[in-house]
């Protein structure tokens, strides 16, 4: 069975580039025969946090994050695509992530981040390793670095000369190690479910 990937983004300017890399690894996820789906911030649009998706009553939870708790349940694993905003993570993106928790647990995620520069989002990416792990996911070691992205992937998120090359193979090796997990940590559930 197809391991169930959901790909997160969450830059809500209007003339955002990380889309182009979000749909790269939407893209490619699917051409290696993964149930890939991109999850955009932006469009889900989630309000800033109030409630905690847990602390709705049954059947109360606004539709899209009742949606939203349903596919990451479902989910066999995580890519958290991810800008950088002075120094830190990109706003919309930790939004969305903190309205839900027990829903993110026992399950594999895995960072892909990107800047204009030449530092390829690598702060943001350090920050985004410890908040997925404090949030119950299996953080993986394998991570893609992209920068400057408009070198990288062109307006249509197709990879571009060299940079564009080196994105291919560090994404192949990136999915390897996110597909043994997720395939890891389904199996394991079947064997034993979680302790809590
Ligand atoms: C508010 C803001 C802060 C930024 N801070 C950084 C930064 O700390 N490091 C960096 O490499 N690029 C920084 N940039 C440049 C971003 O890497 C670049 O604009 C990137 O395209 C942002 O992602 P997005 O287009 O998907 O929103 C910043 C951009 C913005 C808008």
């Amino acid at each position: 069975m197809a391991e169930r990937i959901l790909v997160f983004y969450g830059s809500y300017r209007a003339d955002r580039m990380g889309i182009r890399l979000a749909d790269y690894c939407v893209r490619a996820l699917q051409a290696r025969g993964c149930d890939a789906e991109l999850v955009d911030a932006k469009a889900v649009d989630l309000p800033m946090l109030d409630r905690m998706y847990k602390e709705y009553a049954d059947g109360e939870a606004p539709d899209a994050m009742e949606t939203l708790a349903r596919k990451i349940r479902d989910a066999d694993g995580f890519v958290f695509v991810t800008g950088e905003y002075n120094w830190g993570v990109q706003p919309g993106l930790k939004n969305l992530t903190d309205h839900f928790l027990e829903e993110w647990f026992w399950r594999p995620a895995g960072v892909v981040s990107y800047s204009a520069g030449r530092l390829a989002g690598a702060r943001a990416n350090v920050a985004w390793h410890g908040t997925l792990s404090e949030m119950g996911m299996v953080v993986i070691s394998s991570t893609v670095t992209v920068g400057p992205i408009g070198d990288t992937l062109d307006t249509d998120g197709q990879p571009v000369g060299p940079a564009g090359k080196s994105l291919e193979r560090s994404f192949a090796r990136f999915a390897d190690d996110l597909t043994w997990w997720s395939e890891a940590t389904r199996a394991q559930k079947t064997r034993r479910p979680p302790p809590y």
